[in-house]
């Protein structure tokens, strides 16, 4: 039997994940130390990228949940030596009971997951983070309610965020508005699945009128550091500022999956202000993290 596999947020029906973020909202106001339901379990956590809120949030939450989990680092397996992405999975899938992959390439997540025996979880690639996409939700829902209906707007590169965040407005069905420089739109072939629900703008102001939630990232992703220059250049019409916000509705969130930019990709004033939600939504990453652990490993 195929595991169930968590690649992609296009991965779940709409009632799947609203039923996660509500399951992480409890989690989260509920914890009972003795509800161990992945005693005895171990999820292998492979990460080719740097991370500090995913790896606690898997780690904190496999130890809640009377499991462990393994850290992995490429510089000391055999998959930095080359060994084949299929034979690695075959392996580590043999004697774990499910797999959280960090990597460059969106490719390696895949590959994993179609050689491996038990779930593999999508901690971030180059082209899609849903992981942040189900505590961003999350905590949507807690201070908002359900956000059918909405209107997102992404504001600066159009990556892996910016991918899950399409995604998420086709499964949740919110509208999104984007604001993009021209040379750092999203995939076109994730824009023309999604629909009429995305829509682009020319500005960050224009984009952010009738918002209910702005959301932006850093300009350079890892892996991109040495564009760093030459992206301050491109973005620098594109920092979230007070101006953007007040284009907003007056009740608007302001959320950045972290970590953040000060002075970039959004002013201090905004970061720090009252309508900026970073530290819930990083706390999040852990009732989340825990909610989808239970969905894809829960043997009950
Ligand atoms: N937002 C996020 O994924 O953070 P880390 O890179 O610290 O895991
Ligand atoms: N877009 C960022 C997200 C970090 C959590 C990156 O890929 O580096």
């Amino acid at each position: 039997m195929n595991p169930r596999h968590f690649i992609s947020l296009l991965d779940l029906t709409s009632d799947e994940f609203r039923g996660l973020i509500h399951r992480a909202i409890a989690l989260k106001n509920h914890r009972d130390p003795n509800y161990q339901p992945l005693k005895g379990q171990v999820l292998a956590m492979i990460f080719e990228k740097s991370s500090t809120r995913t790896r606690i949030s898997f780690e904190a939450g496999m130890s809640h949940f009377g499991g462990n989990a393994l850290f992995l680092s490429p510089r000391d397996t055999q998959l930095g030596r080359g060994e084949p992405l299929s034979d690695s999975a075959k392996v580590i899938s043999s004697m774990v009971d499910g797999i959280m992959l960090r990597t460059n390439s969106h490719e390696t997540v895949t590959t994993f997951a179609k050689y491996s025996s038990v779930p593999v979880i999508n901690g971030l690639t180059d082209e899609q983070h849903p992981c942040q996409l189900l505590a961003d939700m999350q905590t949507y829902f807690e201070l908002r309610g359900d956000i059918q209906g909405k209107t997102v707007v992404w504001i600066g590169d159009g990556n892996n965020m910016c991918h899950s965040y399409i995604h998420a407005a086709t499964v949740l069905d919110f509208t999104l508005h984007i604001a993009s420089p021209a040379a750092y739109m999203p995939d076109a072939a994730i824009v023309a699945a999604a629909g009429e629900r995305i829509k682009f703008f020319d500005t960050p102001i224009a984009a952010a009128h009738n918002a209910d939630l702005i959301v932006t990232d850093v300009w350079a992703s890892m892996g991109q550091e040495e564009e760093q220059k030459q992206r301050e250049i491109a973005f620098k019409d594109y920092q979230v500022d007070a101006k953007v916000m007040q284009a907003a509705h007056p009740d608007a969130l302001f959320m950045h999956c972290l970590p953040a930019h000060r002075g970039e990709e959004v002013s201090a004033e905004v970061i720090d202000g009252v309508q900026s939600v970073i530290f819930p939504e990083a706390e999040n990453r852990l009732h989340a993290q825990k909610a989808l652990l239970e969905f894809l490993l829960c043997k009950q």
